[in-house]
């Protein structure tokens, strides 16, 4: 196969891309309760939400439930490193499950600062996609006390309680920018509004927004490799558009990528959420090569070196294994 483009064609590969901490972390964790306890290990929700993780931990007998009650009695089940509200972990009690929380370390934190900030007396205004997985744990610390804001457009009609009490915290993995946005109309409406202690958008998704910044304007097409219910992969492919790619579509696999797209294009820039295998990215861009685009730059913009220790629980069963 060949392109009709018959100019210099390259591909810019953006770095930082692919996994984060919080999802390797995650992903380990899994892989250490099954050597450990043998199949079948529970998981509640999708560990990350990639397909190829799920579909590879499947074969390797996990079984992914959508609630604690479909667990049996006794079970080992594993919580996602998007995090659970208080109420799921009640329930996981109930049940007498013994559980592995995975919840990254930086999804934790927000967490804890619902919790610090609904006892100081805040009404917290939580940045977020209603009915994603992260930000129903996170509302769940503390539900009378949060509203959910989904992005600018929802500010002109916030009801709050005590606008001279107020912060807001947001889900991690979330558009730099539209956050901006969305917490400028806040303070435009709430000029008390008080910032969280630190960024709530976490280290990986604003890497490797910045890395696809850089690619985007050089790029006729962008391909994001990441599964559809990624929120920080379809930021990805948001922000290249933004950004001036002519082009951005997203892909699971690269069977899925349509020739199409590049017919006329010198450049393809190419990216993958916090969730996505660096595998993925490699038949991508074999397959890219196929096409002429063999030359591949890499255009990196930050480097990551965070690594997280696992889970207590596989810790402490790891140390008693010997
Ligand atoms: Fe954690 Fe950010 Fe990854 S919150 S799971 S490090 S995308």
């Amino acid at each position: 196969a060949e392109s009709t483009f018959t100019g210099p064609r390259k591909v810019l590969l953006a770095a930082p891309r692919g996994y984060c901490a919080g999802v390797d972390r995650a992903v380990v964790a899994v892989e250490k309760a099954l050597e450990t306890y043998g199949a079948p290990v529970y998981v509640r929700k999708e560990i990350v939400h990639n397909r190829h993780v799920v579909e590879t931990l499947q074969e390797k007998g996990v079984i992914f439930v959508e609630e604690a009650d479909e667990v049996p009695e006794g079970a080992l089940l594993v919580f996602s490193a998007h995090g659970v509200s208080p109420a799921v972990k009640d329930l996981a009690e109930s049940r007498s499950l013994q559980t592995i929380d995975a919840t990254c370390p930086l999804v934790t934190k927000v967490h804890r600062e619902a919790v610090r900030f609904t006892r100081d007396d805040y009404e917290i205004l939580l940045i977020g996609h209603e009915g994603h997985e992260e930000v129903e744990g996170t509302y769940g610390e503390a539900p009378d006390n949060i509203t959910i804001v989904n992005g600018p457009w929802e500010v002109d009609d916030l009801q709050v309680r005590n606008p001279e009490q107020l912060i807001w915290l947001s889900q991690t993995t979330l558009s730099v920018d539209e956050t901006m946005e969305t917490v400028q109309k806040l303070r435009e409406r709430f000029p008390k509004l008080q910032d969280p202690p630190s960024d709530d958008i976490c280290y990986a998704t604003s890497n490797r927004q910045a890395a696809i910044k850089k690619v985007a304007p050089q790029s006729d097409l962008v391909i994001v490799v990441g599964s559809e219910n990624s929120s920080n992969s379809v930021r990805l492919k948001e922000v290249a558009k933004e950004y001036g790619a002519a082009r951005a579509e997203r892909v699971d696999y690269a069977n899925q990528v349509d020739e199409a797209w590049f017919q006329e294009a010198a450049t393809i820039g190419v990216t993958s959420g916090a969730s996505v295998p660096e595998v993925l990215v490699d038949d991508v861009l074999r397959l890219l090569a196929d096409y002429g685009y063999g030359k591949v730059e890499e255009v990196v913009t930050a480097e990551e070196d965070i690594v997280f220790s696992l889970p207590k629980e596989i810790r402490k069963a790891l140390t008693q294994a010997g």
